[in-house]
């Protein structure tokens, strides 16, 4: 099982304010996108480089960059968020957009918006959503890019419930999974507690 629960400062300063319920949308979005920013620094400290030169003003040096062409995707809509800061960082990265929603009663994920191309058009694909809770959103999402060609996954997310990790790992057990907090349980209704509510609510400020 590879499983990163990050314990750096920042993170976990910004995960409590992000948890409490009287944060509002606006700063609930910064949030969500500081501690993304922050966890894909994580997540891709083992990329793969190639050589590159380049002419300083003094002198030739030989340099690096990235070797390998990288994919966000993002589980709609709760991922959304984590989406602008860490395309900031890698702005070559191309965004494929996967649409789930949980059905409340089953807690299975339905999908809705799926417009990847025949053929994979990146090497390493980070799923992004704030959430893995019962898990299934995340193991649908890494059977779509399996079958669509993916060769490389890692999920990065927020809050992990143990059941959310032990479904990702045991399906794919390829997958690292990057996250700011592993939290106790699932409640009936499958949410994480503590965690932090309805992510995708708190940042559309809908329901
Ligand atoms: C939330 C969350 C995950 C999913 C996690 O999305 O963003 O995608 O639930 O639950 P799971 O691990 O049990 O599948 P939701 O279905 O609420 O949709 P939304 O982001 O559109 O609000
Ligand atoms: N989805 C959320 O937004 N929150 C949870 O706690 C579980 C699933």
């Amino acid at each position: 099982m590879q499983v990163f629960a990050s314990k750096h400062p920042l993170i976990q300063h910004k995960l409590t304010l992000l948890r409490d319920k009287r944060t509002e949308p606006k700063k609930f979005r910064e949030l969500v996108r500081e501690i993304a920013i922050l966890l894909a620094y994580e997540a891709t400290a083992d990329l793969a480089l190639k050589p590159a030169q380049v002419e300083t003003p003094l002198a030739p040096y030989n340099g690096a960059q990235l070797a390998e062409k990288i994919g966000l995707v993002p589980i709609l809509r709760a991922g959304l968020a984590m989406v602008e800061g860490i395309w900031e960082m890698m702005p070559s990265a191309e965004v494929w957009h996967i649409g789930l929603y949980r059905d409340e009663r089953t807690l299975r994920p339905v999908e809705y918006y799926n417009r990847l191309p025949v053929d994979p058009t990146v090497q390493v694909c980070l799923i992004l959503d704030p959430m893995l809770a019962t898990g299934g959103s995340a193991v649908a999402t890494a059977d779509i890019l399996k079958r669509w060609g993916a060769k490389r996954i890692k999920f990065v997310g927020i809050i992990a419930a143990p059941e959310g990790i032990e479904r990702l790992s045991t399906a794919h057990p390829d997958i690292p999974i990057h996250v700011a907090a592993i939290d106790e349980r699932l409640n009936e209704r499958g949410y994480i507690v503590p965690g932090l509510g309805d992510a995708g609510d708190r940042q559309f400020g809908t329901g």
